[in-house]
């Protein structure tokens, strides 16, 4: 991989000096964060500790342990069940392979209080627009990841998000075995898309779990869009309440982004005054063709727009900074913030190539 890459930044860097002005860090995208303040000097957070079955003083028993069922399951599960981080629920067993108990329970040094990974990233590893879809990433990119994680190389531009650290101290916490047994696990659950884009200028009136997501209850659309992205699931009760991984999403962008994104990724390019600009490199030279990875480069296809632009925005902040960083830096250093938004915006919406061999119609 380092050889690929170390010419093809080379041919970046010689683009990026070219351009004539380099675009500046502008402030957080709020959108990617579901957040609506800006950070301020000093936030900072501590990571979190496992959700616990200990009912809460406002919680009433009845609701919290009565068992639950999803559709197309065979299991039951009490919202009790649901939340308990150190022994993960799984609606769906035939979706994946057997969940090892680094998947299930957590890292072992942690004892009683370790978080399973499927906890946060579902155990078929669509992940969650507030943490990372994992499913089908390659198992060597995986476990850099951890390691740049364990190393502090892998902070958020939000210093409020609270799971960054929390992953970082599980990645610190695990050992080898485990990370191998993880990135392997992962890497053979078979990548699906589950996020619906719509281009929209009006949107359902939405609520903000601050720091976490947007939740509708079926209204209107009589909210602007005003040039966010807004990734919302398509049943918060089936997403949120129950934790159903195979309940879809829907992401919300502006007009026309996803025709713009789609120039910048394929391309580099946007139009100006009806000519191309080049503002990037094409993402397919180490993306892969459908954008589903390719070797040890991770795939960035078909998944949560809300983590891609916020890991736009890490490289570009350099507060994502890990052992490989400096080869997406030259790629995000002439986007701006909206610019980021019409490629994840397309991302979104790239389904992987079917397994038939692909032909140039077909693209
Ligand atoms: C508390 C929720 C949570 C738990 C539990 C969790 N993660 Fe994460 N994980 C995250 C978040 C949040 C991110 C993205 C952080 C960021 O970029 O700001 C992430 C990112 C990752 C990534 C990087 C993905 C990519 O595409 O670069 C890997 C790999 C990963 N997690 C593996 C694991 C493993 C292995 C475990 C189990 C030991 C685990 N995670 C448990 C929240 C969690
Ligand atoms: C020269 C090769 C190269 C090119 C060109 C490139 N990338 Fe990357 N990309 C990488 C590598 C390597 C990583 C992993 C970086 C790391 O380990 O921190 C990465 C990581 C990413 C990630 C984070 C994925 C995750 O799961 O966290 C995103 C998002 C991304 N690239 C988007 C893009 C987009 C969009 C383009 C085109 C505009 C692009 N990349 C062009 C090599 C490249």
């Amino acid at each position: 991989m380092k050889r690929i890459v170390l010419c093809v930044v080379g041919a970046a860097l010689g683009a990026a000096s070219a351009a004539s002005l380099s675009a500046q860090v502008e402030p957080l995208p709020l959108w990617a964060w579901a957040r609506s303040t800006q950070p301020q000097p000093g936030d900072k957070a501590a990571p979190q500790a496992a959700p616990n079955r200990n009912l809460r003083p406002n919680e009433n028993p009845q609701e919290q342990t009565r068992p639950r069922t999803v559709q197309g399951s065979a299991a039951s599960y009490s919202l009790v069940d649901v939340r308990d981080g150190h022994n993960v629920i799984d609606w769906f067993p035939g979706d994946h392979p057997a969940m090892p108990p680094i998947i299930k329970n957590g890292p072992a040094s942690l004892g009683e209080t370790a978080r399973g990974c499927g906890s946060c990233h579902l155990p078929n590893g669509k992940g969650r627009p507030e943490n990372a879809p994992v499913a089908g990433q390659p198992a060597a990119y995986f476990v850099q990841q951890l390691r740049d994680f364990a190393a502090g190389r892998r902070l958020s531009s939000d210093p409020r998000k609270p799971n960054t650290p929390t992953m970082a101290m599980l990645a610190k916490a695990m050992s080898e075995e485990e990370m191998r047994q993880a990135a392997e696990y992962f890497a053979a659950v078979k990548w699906t898309p589950w996020i619906t884009v719509k281009e929209a200028e009006l949107i359902p009136e939405m609520e903000l779990e601050d720091g976490n997501m947007y939740i509708t209850h079926g209204k209107e659309p009589t909210e602007k869009l005003a040039g966010r992205i807004v990734e919302t699931p398509e049943d918060a009760f089936q997403a949120n309440g129950v934790r159903n991984p195979r309940s879809g999403w829907i992401a919300y962008v502006p007009v026309g982004s996803v025709a713009r994104g789609k120039r910048l990724v394929e391309a580099g390019e946007v139009m100006a005054d009806g000519r191309p600009v080049r503002k990037t490199i094409a993402c397919v030279t180490c993306h892969g063709a459908d954008m589903n990875g390719a070797g040890e480069f991770p795939a960035i296809g078909s998944r949560s727009p809300s983590y891609m632009m916020r890991q736009l925005y890490d490289f570009k902040t350099g507060r994502r900074n890990g052992t490989f960083a400096a080869i997406m830096q030259p790629v995000v250093a002439n986007l701006t913030n909206d610019e980021m938004r019409d490629i994840v915006a397309y991302l979104a919406s790239i389904k992987p190539a079917a397994p038939a061999p692909q032909t140039a119609s077909a693209r």
